[in-house]
């Protein structure tokens, strides 16, 4: 075997990385340096209480902008944007977004991951499983063990978070989707998937495929072959019809149709934590990261294992090398809320003007004061797995100002953390000493601190924090043989990438730390069993 080349001097990998709030197009050079970047926020739609939507045809403008930006950018500096030898895909997971194969146009908005509407299909699809069941193996399983086969079948439990019931409340409740539905004219995918097909042509030939670790997230692929399941296909009502061809990770895919990139293949695919797993180097069975973005999310990788969890954790895919590789698989503690709290404080309670100032209004005070704020806007997610929780304050007196509600909320991201942490704990025999940490949240120092203490664990912060885009651009870079690594052999990523990090220690006395975190407990049964 030779060892693949590597980028020349002037050659680049590009990722879009289309998040929950806002895309980016980031251009890499050989040694996973950021040389040009171009970042949009587009539009949230919240038309009811727990409603999340997103207008598909606002976040494509938001992706050709940010590659022309940041083509611009990169000619400004004297490269041609003809360098750009590859692009890979990272996205916000099991948002759902349906558009017509005769027209290529979205039907509707999409359905965000973090939106609750569908909490009581939730309750009817848990009912089918429990009184009518679902076949594993030749066999009906019904009561409890049909929600252990749907588990082990897909990897993740009955809950609003995943895009077939979000699909299904689609058809049953927008006509145009219905209709196109009976019609054989609906096309249904998460964000890669409507992001590439319109990247390749939209309906003048775009390629309408997801990727597995996407697919993984749909609660319709069956987690051993990577297929859609005809079997949980029949349990949701839907048509094979309208699903893309599932993908590796890592190949090429096609090619951009128009604009600034036409012709450059799109060859890395992978739903954004995934894409964080590859570029924080958790390639290998026992290493994990823990991203927070809107959402945070802890990634364990369990290599060729399927772990199925028995403590609230997912099971997922984490990434694939290529067609031809064996799939490495993940637990994945999903926690629902993080930046979104702080977005919901400067957004919707005007506490303060921008992110950052959170960091500065709790950086007034040593403690919360008694308070606690169980930031479950959207449910709670792993590992509670509870759509009955709403977003609780608790502790409140006269004392309380806004600089504790902003400390409050840094430290509920300590205790969700823990929560999954120990979990993952039970489920993998693996008590992780330190957690590697990245996501916009995490530049604040003191936020790691409260991390580190209330959560009872080392954190280690990388200096280069562009891990979900530098994890689809290695993962562009594997499937054309560039990047000077090749992801069969993770050693070699040690040469891509060899920035620094910090590492923030536990200080708080033990003692104290069990009393915030019983505190906490006890919070987060207090935001259970409420109606929205
Ligand atoms: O599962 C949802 C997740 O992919 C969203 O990621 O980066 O928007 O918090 P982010």
């Amino acid at each position: 075997p030779v060892d693949p080349p590597m980028l020349r001097h002037g050659e680049f990998i590009g990722s879009l990385d289309c998040g929950t709030t806002s895309t980016r197009f980031i251009v890499f050079d050989r040694y996973a340096n950021v040389v040009a970047q171009h970042q949009i926020e587009f539009p949230q739609y919240y038309p009811q209480p727990g409603w999340h939507e997103h207008n598909v045809d606002e976040m494509m403008e938001t992706c050709d902008a940010c590659i022309d930006r940041a083509c611009d950018e990169l000619e400004k500096l004297g490269w041609t944007k003809q360098s750009i030898k590859a692009i890979g895909i990272t996205n916000q997971r099991e948002t759902t977004v349906v558009w017509s194969r005769k027209t290529g146009k979205p039907l509707s908005h999409a359905i965000v991951w973090d939106d609750i509407r569908i909490r009581n299909n939730v309750t009817h699809f848990e009912n089918q499983l429990k009184n009518v069941g679902i076949e594993l193996n030749g066999e009906i399983k019904k009561g409890d063990d049909g929600i252990k086969a749907l588990r082990s079948l897909t990897g993740l439990p009955l809950s609003t978070y995943f895009s077939a019931i979000k699909l299904r409340w689609m058809i049953d409740h927008w006509e145009a989707v219905r209709k196109a539905h009976d019609e054989d004219d609906l096309l249904f995918g998460t964000v890669e998937s409507w992001i590439v097909y319109r990247l390749t042509g939209g309906a003048e030939g775009g390629i309408h495929i997801s990727d597995v670790t996407n697919a993984s997230r749909t609660l319709l692929m069956n987690l051993k072959t990577l297929q859609w399941d005809p079997v949980l296909l029949k349990f949701f009502g839907i048509n094979a019809s309208v699903l893309p061809k599932i993908v590796s990770s890592s190949e090429i895919y096609g090619k951009i149709a128009y604009g600034s990139l036409k012709g450059v293949p799109i060859a890395g695919l992978a739903g954004d934590q995934q894409a964080a797993l590859v570029g924080n180097k958790c390639l290998a069975k026992g290493e994990a990261k823990c991203t927070y973005g809107t959402g945070a999310f802890l990634l364990f990788c369990t290599g060729e294992d399927i772990v199925e969890s028995q403590h609230g954790l997912l099971t997922t895919v984490g990434y694939q090398n290529g067609p031809n590789s064996k799939p490495v698989y993940s637990l994945e503690g999903s926690i629902g809320v993080a930046g979104s709290a702080v977005k919901w404080l400067r957004d919707s309670m005007y506490m303060v003007a921008t992110a950052a100032d959170v960091n500065v209004l709790a950086a007034k005070v040593p403690d919360t004061g008694g308070v606690y704020f169980v930031t479950a806007l959207g449910g709670l997610f792993a590992p509670y797995w509870d759509p009955s929780a709403t977003g609780l304050i608790v502790g409140l007196s006269s004392y309380t100002t806004p600089a504790h509600i902003a400390r409050a909320t840094l430290e509920a991201n300590a205790f969700m953390t823990r929560a999954v942490l120990e979990s993952m704990k039970l489920d993998s025999n693996v008590e992780l000493k330190h957690l590697k940490v990245d996501g916009g949240m995490t530049n604040g120092d003191m936020v790691m601190s409260i991390l580190a203490d209330y959560g009872g664990f080392s954190v280690i912060r990388p200096d280069m924090r562009e891990s979900t885009a530098l994890g689809s651009a290695l993962l562009a870079g594997s499937a054309i043989r560039l990047f000077g690594w090749d992801i069969s052999k993770p050693q070699t990523l040690e040469e891509v990438n060899t920035a620094g990090s910090t590492e923030f220690k536990p200080e708080m006395p033990h003692e104290k730390r069990e009393k915030a975190w019983r505190g906490w407990q006890r919070a987060v049964e207090r935001a259970r069993g409420w109606e929205i």
